[in-house]
């Protein structure tokens, strides 16, 4: 820094850009709020859809926030962390990508008010940070412990989860589907596995027809045509072997200098591919699955035996059957033991228009499995795969953590009324910040009026009348009906752990923001922003 007649100025490196301190903090919080604007009226059972057009003109159309943010191109960094925010809670929690962006947002908003009035981004920061330590505390004291087996309380989240989905005339099949999927390849105490339930996509008449199989559904063919279509009882060993003599695992020349020589060696070959078939006889295989792979004149050999085979699956789908048919890895045959081998009721291999399937199923209580979902369109089976992965994370986070609230609004009216509450017992601006923070908490429910298009200012007032003791804690409003009630009792309900992780990433974010206070762009940086 150099001084020049009195007035400081910055000295910086040439080729880069300084914005004083005010014109930072609001050009990141516009771009943040930009980003929320975008999403703000897809979000509940009465937002709009949005259509996004690629860079090939391919068109989507969704209300799912993580699919929509994932779809934009964008170059500011402030705008890119906010996206990150919403790609983090989609991994988390599955869910809530609309909530979190439209929160941060709104905490921005009012922070930015408050700095307009001169209260320092310290305090704000501050009291954000009380304020969010306070509304996890309320949250912990008011959420509703239930009991992981309650099929009624998983069946109202997974709804309640699709209520704001394309295919929510389907909402209850749906919701059925996924309860059944996620009991299934649950153990006692992890339900967070959601990985294991493999979505497949397959051609059919109706979303109505999708469904859970006891087992799985690949995309995969048989390995040679002539095996079976059907394999009743299946005994399945999972190898990771290259069941191929002439091709070695290693690369060996073997030169053959005559036409004895040549037959010995096909001898030697065909000896060794018997040899496989021996053992794969002996401990009573009828199926193998291998993800390196097998010739066709060893699949030839398997078919004439009567023996399935699918080969060079990817490490993905070998995990996956693994854990379908419960079966062991073998990577050495000679090892091979009838204990090792998995078991499917019917294998079927099937080609559907193009595309051949391996379908197990009539798996024993397999442990990864897959949901068939069937439809004509492929737009309408894209957005239902989207819509199935909110509501399988949903139950099972709602089956691990055992812990809900209320939706519609609810929770966050009652935490919005509570920190209000306890702003009183807050010194200084902080109190300023713990109120903003509780109007900001107020922007979901007004977000979910506004887009069913019910008077906003009508029906906060009376959301905010109606909460007067603590067993008006679950007062919220059902969108759908346009009527404030109880949403607990009426059955919309999420996962306590989503609005604590949408509280949480929101106070996160806008106080990184507000730590802001120069965009330093370099030259050779294409990017604008922070990075
Ligand atoms: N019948 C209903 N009436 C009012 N609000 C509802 C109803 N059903 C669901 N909601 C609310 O809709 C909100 C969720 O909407 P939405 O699914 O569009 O956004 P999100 O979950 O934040 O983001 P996304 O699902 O896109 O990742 C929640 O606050 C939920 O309580
Ligand atoms: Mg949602």
């Amino acid at each position: 820094m150099s001084q020049l007649s009195g007035v400081p100025i910055l000295i910086l490196k040439e080729g880069t850009e300084d914005k004083r301190e005010k014109e930072a903090r609001y050009q990141n919080i516009n771009a943040i709020m930009t980003i929320a604007e975008t999403v703000r009226s897809t979000l509940g059972p009465k937002g709009m859809d949005k259509m996004l057009v690629d860079g090939l003109g391919d068109v989507t159309i969704t209300n799912d926030g993580a699919e929509i943010l994932k779809g934009l191109d964008i170059e500011n960094a402030a705008a890119n962390m906010v996206v990150n925010l919403a790609k983090n809670i989609d991994e988390q929690i599955g869910d809530g990508t609309t909530s979190v962006t439209i929160f941060a947002a709104a905490l921005l908003k009012n922070a930015l008010e408050l700095t307009e009035q001169d209260v320092h981004t310290q305090p704000i920061r501050h009291g954000f940070k009380l304020a969010a330590d306070k509304a996890i505390e309320i949250i912990n004291k008011i959420e509703e412990k239930i009991s992981k087996d309650d099929i009624a309380i998983l069946k109202n989240a997974a709804i309640t989860a699709m209520n704001s989905k394309e295919i929510s005339m389907l909402k209850s099949h749906f919701a059925d589907l996924a309860i059944k999927a996620v009991r299934q390849i649950s153990s006692e105490t992890t339900f967070d596995k959601v990985g294991n339930i493999k979505i497949v996509k397959a051609p059919g008449k109706s979303l109505k027809d999708s469904e859970v199989i006891q087992g799985l559904y690949l995309e995969k063919s048989k390995a040679s045509p002539v095996m079976p279509d059907i394999i009743r009882n299946a005994k399945i060993a999972v190898v990771r072997k290259k069941l191929d003599v002439v091709k070695t695992e290693y690369d060996a020349q073997i030169q053959i200098f005559n036409p004895a020589d040549m037959q010995k060696f096909l001898d030697q070959e065909e000896k060794m591919l018997m040899e496989y078939i021996k053992i794969f006889k002996g401990v009573g295989v009828n199926m193998i699955v291998n993800n390196k792979e097998v010739s066709d004149k060893f699949a030839a050999h398997l078919a004439k035996e009567g023996i399935g085979a699918i080969k060079n699956l990817s490490e993905d789908n070998l995990k996956a059957i693994l854990k379908a048919v419960g079966a062991n890895l073998v990577d050495d045959l000679s090892s091979l033991t009838e204990a090792d081998l998995g078991y499917a009721e019917k294998i079927k291999f099937q080609k559907i228009d193009n595309d051949e399937y391996t379908l197990f199923e009539g798996c024993k209580n397999p442990k990864a499995i897959s949901i068939v979902l069937k439809g004509g369109l492929k737009k309408i089976l894209d957005t239902a795969e989207v819509a199935l992965h909110d509501v399988l994370n949903v139950v099972a986070k709602v089956m691990d953590t055992q812990l809900v609230v209320a939706g519609g609004g609810a929770t966050y009216m009652e935490l919005a009324k509570r920190l209000k509450t306890y702003s009183n017992e807050v010194s200084g601006k902080e109190q300023l910040a713990v109120l903003s923070f509780a109007l900001a908490l107020e922007e979901i429910p007004k977000v979910l009026v506004q887009n069913s298009g019910l008077d906003e200012v009508e029906k906060i007032t009376l959301l905010r009348a109606a909460h007067k003791t603590d067993a008006d804690k679950w007062i919220g409003i059902d969108t759908i009906t346009g009527t404030i009630e109880n949403t607990f009792k009426k059955g919309i309900i999420e996962p306590s752990a989503l609005i604590k992780h949408v509280i949480k990433a929101g106070v996160e974010l806008s106080n990184l923001i507000l730590r802001v206070d120069r965009i330093i762009a370099a030259k050779s940086s294409s990017k604008g922003g922070l990075e």
